[in-house]
């Protein structure tokens, strides 16, 4: 059987720790490109392939590859819309990293497409597929976790390290483009959308606080969401300190109290029927990714007609985060 054919745009941070080494893994997929404008990240991935794949600088290139049957776009969230858009509109599956867009302004080049065509793109709502989420989401439907429950999401993930600037500088040039909601609410409110089943009714308040002098913008930001039902959601987001508060999630209800580990998505329930942990011995962005990538191959050939998480997952999630960013800036303004 013939593998699929897949060019990976974007060599970065995630591009090269995670896309790359779950492409190579796959049995599935073969990857036939690699495209990225710095000459240092191209060398990079052409060594991880022990110098079996091409690279190239721009990706006007891989339209001259033969045989290419999709792209995974591992790009900032500036230049993915117009990446996405040219790769569909020419006949190839998109697994495009999230948040789509810095705005849905910015997006409307995706969300404008035909339908035939944005069922094709799939959406990096990478953790998605963690089997720990689909257990909590059990849990919040059938019990112990079924009623109002108060949620506190605390994303902090993005430690200032003062011996990493290069890492410091590309989380900088992101908060140019928006507080830290806009890039990682695109995750937290996919998972909250997916184990609670439903979008929030409001969102009560947000703020924003800027400690990185460094950044000069916001870098710690948060909102109260509720929801129908009376569950209430605490959601805070913060890069760039030099000490981290604990990154995770809990969900608490009468009956029950269930904490999801940021990092690692280990996840713990405490109820009156005793405990339950989920633990996958695999690391969180292994298993991840591989699922993901699977997905997507089912998208590729065609075993799936729509992509999940799919463009109307990304957008619904851009849209709440850039909402927030919004109630934030006029709060702060207040
Ligand atoms: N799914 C996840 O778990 C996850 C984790 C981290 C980051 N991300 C997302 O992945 C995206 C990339 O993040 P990153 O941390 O790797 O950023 P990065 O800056 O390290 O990498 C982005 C790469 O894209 C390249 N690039 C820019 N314009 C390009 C173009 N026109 N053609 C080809 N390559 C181009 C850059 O040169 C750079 O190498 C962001 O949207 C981020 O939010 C997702």
């Amino acid at each position: 059987m013939r593998r699929i054919h897949l060019v990976l745009v974007g060599l970065g941070d995630i591009g090269l720790k995670a896309h790359l080494p779950a492409l190579l893994r796959s049995d599935e997929v073969e990857v036939v490109g690699l495209v990225d404008p710095s000459p240092e990240r191209r060398a990079d991935a052409v060594a991880m392939t022990h110098g079996r794949v091409p690279a190239y600088a721009d990706v006007g290139e891989v339209r001259g590859l033969a045989g290419v049957d999709g792209v995974v776009l591992a790009t900032p969230p500036w230049v993915t819309p117009a990446l996405a858009r040219r790769f569909l509109r020419a006949g190839l599956a998109v697994l495009a990293e999230k948040p789509l867009a810095t705005s849905l302004q910015e997006s409307r080049p995706l969300a404008e497409l035909p339908a035939d065509l944005r069922r094709r793109l799939q959406v990096g709502l990478t953790y998605r597929h963690d089997p720990a989420l689909a257990r909590l989401r059990t849990w919040i439907r059938d019990g112990p976790l079924d009623g109002p429950l108060l949620v506190r999401a605390h994303i902090y993930d993005e430690r200032l390290d003062p011996a990493d600037p290069t890492h410091a500088a590309r989380l900088r040039t992101t908060l140019e483009h928006g507080p830290p909601v806009v890039h990682e609410g695109a995750h937290v409110f996919d998972w909250l959308a997916f184990v609670l089943d439903a979008a929030p009714a409001r969102v009560v308040d947000a703020w924003a606080v800027c400690t990185d002098p460094g950044a000069g913008l916001p870098n710690l930001n948060g909102a109260r969401l509720v929801y129908d039902g009376g569950t209430t959601a605490l959601v805070e987001f913060g890069w760039l300190t030099h000490e981290l508060p604990r990154c995770e999630l809990s969900f608490l209800g009468q009956r029950g109290y269930a904490v999801l580990d940021g990092f690692t998505f280990r996840l713990h329930l405490r109820s009156s029927a005793g405990e339950e942990v989920v633990d996958d011995p695999v690391d969180r962005t292994t298993r991840c990714f591989d699922r993901q990538l699977a997905a997507f191959a089912d998208l590729v050939a065609g075993r799936v007609d729509t992509a999940v998480p799919g463009i109307a997952e990304g957008l619904a999630s851009l849209e709440l985060s850039e909402r927030v960013a919004q109630l934030a800036r006029r709060s702060e303004g207040d």
